[in-house]
């Protein structure tokens, strides 16, 4: 099996010193790669910027925009058999970004923010026999909120959690198929996590 993953944050520049991202530690894309690695698949990880080391064994690719992500992933995902997209993609970014350092100018500003690219819907969209996977952090109405991103991104499964994963080393997550169908509840530290995710793709989803 080959896999990519994408993990982390994205960065979204204002000027050249100054950006918007989130608090994604990337631990569960990493827990999932380092789960598939032990499991013997090639891995392809897109990471944004984490503190944590690159796990041994993947081919590592770094980003830090969601533009950059997109390009990558676009790239590298023919050559896979499928895509788990555990990043935790900024939604939007400044119109435009300042060269050089915005000055302060005395009262309040407007930004003005536009969406960035959807790097696991435009992978869906482009899937052909490839398998997709994406995740759905969803504080409200979970169940139908992560449905309604499996079908419009085109995803085969979707992991649900919740917004206390951000951050943390557990994770409680649902699996659900694009039928509707819950097919597992997971729950324990994010390895373990990773580890039954994996396991489960390594019987149900095609190479
Ligand atoms: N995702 C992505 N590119 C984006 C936004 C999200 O690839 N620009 C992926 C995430 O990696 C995740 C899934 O889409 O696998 C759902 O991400 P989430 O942030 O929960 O959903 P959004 O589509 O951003 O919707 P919203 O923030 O409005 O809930």
């Amino acid at each position: 099996m080959r896999l990519l993953v994408t993990a982390g944050p994205t960065r979204e520049y204002l000027d050249d010193v100054r950006y918007l991202s989130n608090a994604s530690s990337g631990r569960m894309g990493y827990a999932i790669v380092q789960a598939a690695v032990a499991r013997g698949w090639e891995v392809v990880l897109i990471s944004g910027p984490v503190e944590i080391a690159p796990p041994v064994g993947c081919e590592f690719h770094s980003v830090m925009t969601t533009a950059q992500m997109r390009d990558e992933a676009v790239r590298l995902f023919p050559d896979c058999d499928g895509v788990i997209a555990a990043a935790a993609v900024c939604d939007y970014k400044p119109h435009t970004r300042i060269e050089g350092k915005i000055s302060k100018v005395g009262g309040p500003v407007t930004l003005e923010m536009i969406e960035t690219d959807d790097v696991l819907a435009e992978l869906g969209a482009s899937k052909d026999h490839r398998w997709v996977v994406g995740f759905a952090l969803e504080a409200q109405n979970p169940r139908e909120n992560a449905l309604q991103k499996l079908r419009k991104k085109n995803c085969d499964w979707i992991v649900l959690n919740g917004p206390q994963a951000i951050g943390s080393e557990s994770n409680s997550v649902e699996f659900i198929a694009a039928s509707g169908e819950t097919v597992a509840h997971w729950q324990g530290p994010k390895s373990m996590v990773a580890a039954d995710l994996i396991e489960w793709l390594d019987t149900h989803a095609a190479r």
